[in-house]
C-alpha cells in the first residue's frame, strides 16, 4: 500500500515504536514544501521543538532561518526533518535501538519527496545517512552521489551555536548545496 504525507503525519503522531514516546511531550514530524528539491536531515527535536510538535522552532532553527536567508532560500522552500521525531531526555544522542525504530519514518518522507539534494545537519544523521565513520570536521562539503539524489553534510546548526567562527564554514556548504539545487546538475 502507499502511504501519503498525511498517513505518516498520523503515525507518527500516535507512535510508540520506541522508548522515547514515553518521555517526549510531542512527536515532531518533518515540515516543509512537498515538491522541495532540497531535503535538510538533522538529529532529534530539541525541548523547544518538544513542546511545539515543530522540527527548528529553538535557537537551532534562528540560525538556520538566517543560513538560509543568505543563501536566498527560506524554510517553505526546502522540506527539514530528522533521524527520530522524538525528543531524547536532555539532549542526549538518540538510542540505535530508537534510530533504528523511527528510520521508517524518514524513508517514507525520502520516498515520497525525492529530493534531488540532502544535506545531513551533524554527525548522527550524517553518520546515519551517508556512511557510519563520516567525520564532520574533515569530510563536510563532501558529495556523495546515490540514485537520482546528492548528499552532503556539514555541521548542525548548534555547532554555531557553540562555536559562531563554524558560520561562514556551514554557509559554504549551503550555498555549494543550493548552487547544485538551481542548475539542476549533479
Ligand atoms: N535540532 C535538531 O536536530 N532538530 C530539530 O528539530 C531542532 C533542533
Ligand atoms: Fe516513534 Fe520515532 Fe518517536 Fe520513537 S522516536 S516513538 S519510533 S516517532
Amino acid at each position: 500500500m502507499q502511504y501519503t504525507w498525511n498517513d505518516i503525519k498520523q503515525h507518527v503522531s500516535a507512535c510508540t515504536l520506541c522508548p522515547l514516546s514515553q518521555t517526549r511531550h510531542l512527536p515532531v514530524m518533518g515540515r516543509g514544501d512537498h515538491q522541495a528539491g532540497l531535503m535538510l536531515i538533522a538529529e532529534a527535536p530539541g525541548n523547544q521543538e518538544d513542546q511545539q510538535g515543530l522540527p527548528f522552532v529553538g535557537r537551532s532553527g534562528e540560525i538556520l532561518d538566517k543560513l538560509l536567508q543568505d543563501c536566498g532560500l527560506t524554510r517553505e522552500e526546502i522540506y527539514i526533518t530528522n533521524i527520530v521525531k522524538c525528543h531524547p531526555p536532555s539532549n542526549r544522542d538518540p538510542k540505535e535501538e530508537e534510530k533504528k525504530a523511527c528510520f521508517p519514518y524518514l524513508k517514507y518522507e525520502t520516498f515520497l519527496l525525492k529530493p534531488r539534494i540532502i544535506v545531513c545537519l551533524g554527525r548522527v544523521a550524517a553518520q546515519r545517512i551517508i556512511s557510519p565513520d563520516f567525520k564532520i570536521t574533515s569530510q563536510h562539503g563532501a558529495w556523495t552521489y546515490r540514485k537520482d539524489c546528492s548528499l552532503t553534510a556539514t555541521y548542525h546548526p548548534s555547532a554555531i551555536l557553540r562555536d559562531p567562527s563554524k558560520y561562514e564554514l556551514v554557509k559554504g556548504d549551503f550555498d555549494d548545496a543550493v548552487k547544485k539545487l538551481k542548475q539542476n546538475t549533479k
